[in-house]
């Protein structure tokens, strides 16, 4: 199961990074924002720094949501480095543009995903990765973790090789649970991965190993 960090903050990069268990990027329009990232020229270079920290797969979002448009940015997304994986929405002209990157050799993360429906289309036009959000369905009182058990299903079915990747994750069980059902990546805040280190006895014991060492 591949890890993702679900940001466009350098430093959490780097600490996930660090951690050594880092296979990649997703980020996103609102993530993307929320770091202050101005212009074209600045969004570019944002992608360049995040692909010289990691060693794995960078998802990088087009603003378009016509076909020539997420075309054209795909195009100069790919050429910023070869880490970049084309971020498309599950639209019509989104899944249009997915079948001919791929055509081409691009490799795409459909993003937006909410319907096993949706999923089945992304990976029949070839999508590298496919995003169910699953935090925000649950948000609306679905089961986000429902979505990835059934896209396995039907994935596994036909041997579809697209990868699910579980989006919007919002907890460490998310992670857990999607392990579970088979998801290949998540992507995640840095806490909800940090969280899965704790465990109140490891502290407990690790403390009482420390007491007893003194003794040695
Ligand atoms: C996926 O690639 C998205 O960037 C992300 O997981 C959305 O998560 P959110 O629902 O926390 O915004």
């Amino acid at each position: 199961m591949k890890f993702f960090i679900d940001t466009a903050n350098l430093e959490q990069i780097k600490k996930a990074q660090d951690l050594g268990v880092l296979d990649g990027v997703t980020t996103n329009p609102s993530l993307m924002a929320k770091e202050g990232i101005k212009g074209k020229e600045a969004i570019n270079a944002h992608y360049k720094a995040i692909c010289d920290i990691v060693d794995g797969d960078v998802s990088a979002e087009v603003l378009s949501v016509d076909y020539d448009g997420m075309m054209k940015e795909a195009a100069e997304l790919v050429k910023i480095d070869d880490k970049i994986v084309v971020k498309i929405p599950m639209i019509a002209d989104g899944i249009k543009a997915i079948k001919a990157l791929t055509a081409k050799g691009i490799r795409t993360n459909c993003t937006l995903v909410f319907s096993v429906g949706q999923a089945l289309l992304a990976a029949k036009a070839g999508a590298t990765y496919v995003s169910p959000f699953i935090g925000r369905l649950d948000d609306i009182s679905s089961d986000g973790l429902i979505l990835i058990e059934d896209i396995r299903l039907i994935y596994d079915n036909y041997g579809f090789e697209t990868q699910i990747l579980a989006a919007s994750i919002r907890n460490s069980m998310h992670i857990i649970n999607c392990a579970k059902l088979g998801a290949d990546v998540i992507t995640s805040p840095l806490d909800s991965i940090l969280a899965l280190l704790k465990h109140p006895l490891t502290d407990i014991g690790l403390a009482k190993f420390i007491e007893d060492s003194k003794k040695l």
